[in-house]
């Protein structure tokens, strides 16, 4: 591997049909922001959006806007734009509550879905809210239903007749690592179970196609690669054909076949609206429907050839830059099969990663040991990798992370 330079990177980003993107976005003089994998950037549309929202379809028009302005249909509009990022079909997919709301809606209604059988399978480090959900799931049902949790390598031995559900996350938060979707997917249904993605660390980043891989369900968040706002909206998936017998257990009244019928009886409506619980946040919906403009016109096979060009190149710059600084590294496979992040391990991660923060370049802590930084395709350049490892190994020969302002743990990492 010859070394690069900053030139070489400049040169790619002078040859990047996604460069002009970046002008959508709000970057802040002097941030080199490599944190889009946990909340993405303010794009400009929804900063607009959001404005008019609250001036007039708010402000002015007040309760008419459910209709005029289509608040109405805002989940399910923005449900679509998904869908056409994830390789589903429009009426498959419906933005609604959190990650972990919708996990917990849809892993309590495949339960029903595969009477009898008494198991849910995940990965043991699979993301936290992941298992404390799915441990929710099995104290609410009872009836000697459990959680299962295996090593990664280990997870499809766990799974057999007695499954009900496999909840797995498709590109792993912290080590990046890709699951086969479609190879997992049909290992769990050859057992005759039902097979949930997480997505949260791959929409808007890894292309996906949920449909060809014959997934079942799927949940993912909105602020993260979909720059959806902090606590924006997530959305869920679920496979045309489970949709009629789709009962989950949060049946509120906007997953009603009329809610404004105001009956006493709760029967689903027919279509993805049935995975609705209640009234939709309509200024975090705009913002986050907005911010989906901005994959009009990009294909997400763009995107990832840029996502994985740029952790590569990312990972060459720190091998080449950083060698005398004892950073471990994830053991590296084929780029196909990691995401769009790079966790770098040392045991000063947490305050290497402040120090950073403090010189503008914005990535994150991972506990124990992990710095991770985000590779978000839309707006960062290839120039910006190189400025961010020339901070890096400033921080690292100056032991600028070896100082108490850098050293005391805040609440969030
Ligand atoms: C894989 C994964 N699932 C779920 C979540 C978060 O879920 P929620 O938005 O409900 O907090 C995250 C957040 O980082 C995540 O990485």
């Amino acid at each position: 591997m010859t070394n690069l330079t900053r030139a070489d990177l400049a040169v790619l980003d002078t040859q990047d049909p996604l460069a002009s993107r970046r002008a959508l976005f709000e970057i802040p003089e002097g941030v080199i922001y490599l944190d889009g994998n946990s909340l993405g950037v303010l794009p400009k549309a929804a900063r607009q959006r959001v404005a008019q929202v609250v001036e007039q379809e708010w402000g002015v028009d007040l309760i008419r806007s459910w209709g005029k302005a289509g608040w109405m249909d805002l989940a399910t509009k923005v449900g679509g734009k998904i869908a056409a990022l994830v390789g589903a079909k429009p009426n498959e997919v419906i933005a609604a509550d959190t990650t972990s709301l919708n996990l917990f809606k849809l892993a309590s209604a495949a339960l029903k879905l595969r009477p009898g059988r008494r198991k849910i399978v995940s990965e043991a480090g699979n993301f936290p809210t992941d298992l404390y959900i799915l441990q929710g799931v099995v104290a609410q049902v009872g009836q000697g239903v459990e959680l299962v949790v295996a090593e990664r390598g280990r997870v499809l031995d766990a799974v057999d007749e007695d499954t009900a559900l496999v909840v797995l996350t498709h590109v792993h938060y912290k080590s990046a690592e890709i699951f086969d979707m479609a190879g997992v997917t049909a290992a769990v249904q050859a057992k005759g179970a039902l097979m949930l993605w997480d997505l949260s660390h791959s929409t808007g980043a890894v292309d996906i196609d949920l449909n060809a891989a014959k997934a079942d369900l799927a949940i993912g968040c909105g602020y993260k690669y979909l720059n959806g706002g902090p606590g924006a909206p997530a959305f869920l998936f679920v496979a045309e054909q489970h949709l009629p017998g789709l009962e989950q257990p949060l049946s509120g009244w906007m997953g009603h076949a009329r809610p404004f019928d105001f009956v006493d009886q709760y029967e689903p409506v027919g279509d993805i609206r049935r995975a609705l619980c209640g009234t939709p946040p309509v200024l975090a919906l705009s913002a986050l429907d907005s911010a989906l403009d901005a994959f009009d016109g990009v294909s997400m096979q763009e995107v990832r050839a840029k996502s994985m060009l740029q952790r590569r190149t990312l990972l060459d710059l720190i091998k080449q830059r950083c060698a005398a600084f004892d950073f471990g590294f994830e053991p590296d496979g084929d780029a196909r099969t990691r995401g769009s992040h790079v966790s770098i391990h040392h045991p000063e991660a947490y305050a290497i990663c402040q120090a950073l923060i403090a010189r503008g370049v914005i990535g994150d802590f991972r506990a124990p040991d992990a710095l991770r930084l985000g590779l978000t395709p839309l707006y960062l350049g290839y120039a910006d990798l190189w400025d961010a490892v020339e901070h890096l190994v400033q921080v690292m020969e100056g032991k600028a992370w070896d100082s108490p302002q850098f050293q005391a743990r805040a609440a969030v990492t």
